[in-house]
């Protein structure tokens, strides 16, 4: 009689316990991309298309050594937009590579080009800065590095389309104003730092007209040389 209570508890215990065990594994949220991204969707979009926040960037298609090299910016703080910082702050270095491989793979198409809110002449003032720079004043073309159509090259130079003009201001301002850098030498910060006020508004402008090309992939590494060094693209 005694043994068989005994038995019988035992039973009882063995399947609390294997119960417990089951609800603490359902309550962890599978290690999937989906699961990986969540946090991030809301601000850029279920596929890294972006959303309406002309601040919050299309992340899409973009060289994944470029976004990788974003994340570990924010993660350390020598890029500055606080949600970002705190959310990445304990993240492991493979965790930052396999979301910027993931959003990288990625493809939805470009948004519409928004129609512009400056004038002909601001904005043919910012399509010779993009393609043909200024000599003058040290300033090279956006396209030497950028790519002729705009599409950036692996693995480390994003390419400037499906951008809003505020996004792209905001980043040059950041640029000018040190609160954003770049792997050193930083060759975004010396490109920027020779654009006036009105030189950032009229090629973010511009930028943020164009259309979408046939082929929006980045060029392969070495497609053609940088007109100097940047930290963020290997030779
Ligand atoms: C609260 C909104 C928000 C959340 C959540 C968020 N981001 Fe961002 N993200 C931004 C904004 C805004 C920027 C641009 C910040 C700046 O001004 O430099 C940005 C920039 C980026 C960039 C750089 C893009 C570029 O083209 O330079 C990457 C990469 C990125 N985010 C990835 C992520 C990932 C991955 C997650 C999830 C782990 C995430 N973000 C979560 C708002 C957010
Ligand atoms: C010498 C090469 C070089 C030139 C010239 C250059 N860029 Fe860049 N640009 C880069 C690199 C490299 C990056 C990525 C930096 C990083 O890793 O954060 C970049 C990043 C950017 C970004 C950030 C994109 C994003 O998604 O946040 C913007 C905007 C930009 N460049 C605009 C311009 C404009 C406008 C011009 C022309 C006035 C220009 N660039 C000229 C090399 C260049």
């Amino acid at each position: 009689m005694f043994a068989r209570v005994a038995a019988s508890a035992l039973v009882i215990v063995t399947l609390a316990v294997f119960d417990g065990a089951a609800a603490q594994t359902a309550n962890q949220p599978p290690d999937t991309m989906a699961a990986r991204v969540e946090a991030c969707t809301p601000c850029h979009g279920n596929k890294g298309e972006g959303t309406s926040d002309v601040y919050f960037p299309r992340l899409a298609g973009k060289p994944a050594g470029y976004l990788y090299n974003q994340l570990l910016a924010f993660r350390s703080g020598r890029r500055k937009y606080p949600p970002m910082n705190y959310l990445l702050e304990f993240l492991p270095d493979p965790y930052l590579e396999s979301m910027a491989e993931h959003f990288a793979g990625e493809h939805p198409p470009l948004p519409q080009p928004a129609p512009s809110e400056v004038s002909k002449d601001v904005l043919a003032q910012g399509e010779l800065l993009a393609t043909s720079g200024d000599a003058g004043r040290n300033i090279p073309a956006c396209v030497s590095c950028h790519g002729p159509g705009l599409t950036g090259m692996q693995p480390g130079i994003p390419g400037l389309l499906g951008l809003r003009a505020a996004y792209i201001s905001a980043q040059l301002g950041a640029w000018r104003y040190g609160t954003r850098t770049a792997k050193s030498p930083d060759c975004m910060q010396l490109v920027a730092g020779h654009l006036t006020e009105a030189d950032v508004t009229a090629v973010a402008a511009w930028l943020a007209t164009r259309p979408a090309p046939t082929n929006p992939a980045p060029v392969p590494k070495g497609t053609y040389a940088l007109p100097f060094g940047c930290g963020s693209q290997p030779n």
